[in-house]
């Protein structure tokens, strides 16, 4: 690794520098672009950032150059919302449901999150390690450098370590920066069908305790539905998690309105995910609990429905809104946050400012890093992507298009693209 590394000739250097908190109304659009500027990197950090006159001047001998060649030069992405850790796919649920069935009925057969569990608990660590190597890849080439992982298709306790066990190792011995949650509400597994409050208990009482004597995660989540964890069990998931140290996400109102937001603020989780049939008076009640929306478009495209969260609203009522991909293998099999931005602004009619500030430093902050990563400013992580254009907004325009082609975390390259095509 070079001692330190002048980036220069950016179109935009979109540094999203501000104010040291979660970005919210009118600071979502403001993404402190610097025209033509220039970005030195010593070690693992930024060490200036600025015009390429004021950056030049500081480039010693023994800096390495590199030319962005007019190319839009930002950070990472910061994706607050991944399952990333699974064994098999389930593609011939997709074909089912390209025929007409619904997830929640494939879900109600067996199928859905409890297949994914089976092949997982068949699986060992190093197995589940080498295919998530192959989901780290894809998440690089996309631009992303940092993903929340949350733990969910082990359902035992053993299983449940065995991925968060597995993720703990990617962090190692990846370039990409995992953020552990524990998801072992994620389902009841069947065995529990008839069970359903000694299944609560385990998690309670014998998972959350290893989980945390062995500090594998920092965050635990609980999967609120109908069909799933009642708003009573997730009060009482929430409540035990919090007594450990750990912070809480939700999984709320995403099939239905089943009270999870109304919950979430009630506990002032770090955020709650999803939000779909959130109504008004959630949305007001999780701007007076300072709670940060994550949504997740992929899974409301994926699952083909026309339910997006009501990201205009949540955004005129004050709140911090994140964007992330919910990669998994069932309701969103994507890793792309560029196709994420694409589905915010068609979709939810977000500009494409507000979803870039979404998808790195309000993720970042959701993360409880937003002094470390999801902004190019002096000091933090040099975790930076150079894209294949010259206009930020391209990234949500050119959708299914990978745009990322040198990628950099902690202030070494992790991915990089031959870019042979001049552009005019
Ligand atoms: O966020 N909602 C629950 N969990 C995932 C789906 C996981 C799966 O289908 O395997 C989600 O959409
Ligand atoms: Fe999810």
């Amino acid at each position: 690794m070079p001692e330190s590394l002048a980036i220069v000739n950016c179109s935009q250097l979109v540094t999203l520098a501000g104010a040291r908190r979660p970005r919210a109304g009118g600071d979502l659009r403001q993404l402190a672009i610097i025209e033509d500027g220039a970005m030195i990197v010593r070690g693992r950090k930024i060490e200036a950032v600025g015009r390429r006159r004021e950056i030049e001047d500081l480039i010693t001998s023994d800096c390495e150059v590199l030319d962005a060649g007019r190319r839009v030069v930002m950070p990472g992405f910061v994706d607050a919302h991944t399952h990333p850790v699974f064994a098999g796919i389930r593609v011939n649920e997709f074909e089912q449901r390209a025929s007409g069935a619904t997830y929640r009925e494939i879900a109600a057969r067996g199928g859905g999150i409890r297949s994914t569990v089976r092949t997982t608990r068949n699986s060992s660590l190093n197995d589940l390690v080498k295919a998530s190597k192959r989901y780290a890849q894809w998440f690089l080439r996309c631009g992303t450098t940092t993903i929340e992982a949350k733990s969910g298709y082990g359902l035992t306790i053993e299983d449940e370590l065995k991925i968060l066990r597995a993720i703990k190792q990617l962090n190692q011995e990846t370039p990409l920066r995992y953020v552990p949650t524990f998801l072992g509400a994620h389902d009841i597994p069947s065995e529990y069908k008839s069970r359903r409050a000694t299944y609560v208990s385990l998690v309670i009482n014998e998972m959350l305790p290893r989980v945390v004597e062995e500090k594998l995660a920092e965050y635990c989540d609980v999967f609120c539905e109908a069909d799933v964890f009642t708003t009573e069990e997730t009060w009482q998931i929430l409540s035990a998690a919090r007594c450990h140290g750990l912070g809480l996400r939700i999984h709320a109102d995403q099939l239905s309105l089943s009270g999870g937001a109304r919950l979430a603020a009630e506990f002032k989780t770090v955020t709650a995910d999803h939000l779909e049939h959130t109504d008004a008076a959630g949305i007001s009640a999780l701007n007076a609990a300072k709670v940060q929306p994550v949504l997740l478009p992929g899974s409301v495209y994926a699952l083909g429905s026309h339910q997006y969260p009501a990201a205009r609203e949540m955004i005129d009522a004050g709140l911090a809104v994140v964007l992330a991909t919910d990669f998994n293998p069932g309701s969103s099999p994507t890793p792309s946050m560029p196709m994420i931005l694409s589905l915010a602004c068609t979709q939810m009619k977000m500009t494409p400012a507000e979803a870039i500030t979404a998808a790195t430093i309000n993720g970042a902050y959701s993360l409880g890093r937003g002094d470390e990563i999801g902004s190019l400013e002096r000091g933090k992580r040099a975790d930076f992507v150079i894209h294949d254009c010259d206009d930020y907004r391209e990234l949500a325009y050119f959708f299914g298009v990978e745009h990322a082609s040198l990628v950099y975390t902690s202030g070494r390259l992790a991915f990089s693209r031959s870019v042979s095509e001049a552009r005019p």
